[in-house]
């Protein structure tokens, strides 16, 4: 199955980043992700043998990292990969730890991590038809993530299904 580590907000955090980021993501074009599909990537293992996903669960278990306070204050569109994202400015320092734990964890266990450096971002639209420089979002939404979720995600046509198989707490 296809897994990724995130951290996944309720429904309300979901729905409020989904309608502050609304007016910004038009401008844009593309397809916009659903509010209950929003979330930040931790790591994406990709397709992963059922018997393999107790150590990922270990793992995230093990974690006992503190909860985040993260302050998205920027939008940003990546030409590359098409895709318009809500960004901090500055990454807290209790992310970056746990981004690193996970990854070592996942090397360890001989799973294969993502060489390109972490950049916390939440993708807001995909296939997008206009770039431009950073924008600032302003009043900035201030967000207390405090688990760490494994999710599932399924390709469908419409884009994909996501469903939280694991949640531990951060604090
Ligand atoms: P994205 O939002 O920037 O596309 C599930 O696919 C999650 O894993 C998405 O949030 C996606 O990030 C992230 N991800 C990271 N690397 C990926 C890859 N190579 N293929 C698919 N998703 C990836």
């Amino acid at each position: 199955m296809r897994l990724f580590y995130a951290l996944w907000p309720d429904a309300q955090t979901q729905r409020d980043w989904h309608a502050a980021t609304a007016p910004l993501v038009a401008r844009w074009g593309g397809r916009r992700l659903p509010a209950a599909s929003l979330h930040l990537t931790l790591h994406f293992l990709g397709e992963i043998p059922a018997d393999r996903v107790g150590r990922l669960t270990a793992l995230g278990e093990a974690a006992a990292a503190e909860s985040i306070s993260l302050r998205f204050d920027r939008l940003e569109t990546w030409s590359k990969a098409g895709v318009a994202c809500l960004r901090p400015s500055v990454e807290p320092p209790g992310l970056t730890r746990l981004v690193g734990y996970l990854g070592s964890g996942l090397a360890l266990e001989g799973f294969a991590v993502e060489k390109r450096r972490f950049k916390a971002h939440v993708t807001l639209a995909r296939h997008i038809t206009a770039a431009e420089p950073a924008l600032p979002l302003w009043p900035a939404l201030e967000w207390q993530a405090d688990t760490l979720s494994l999710v599932r995600s399924r390709l469908g046509p419409d884009g994909a299904d996501y469903s939280v198989i694991g949640r531990w707490p951060l604090r």
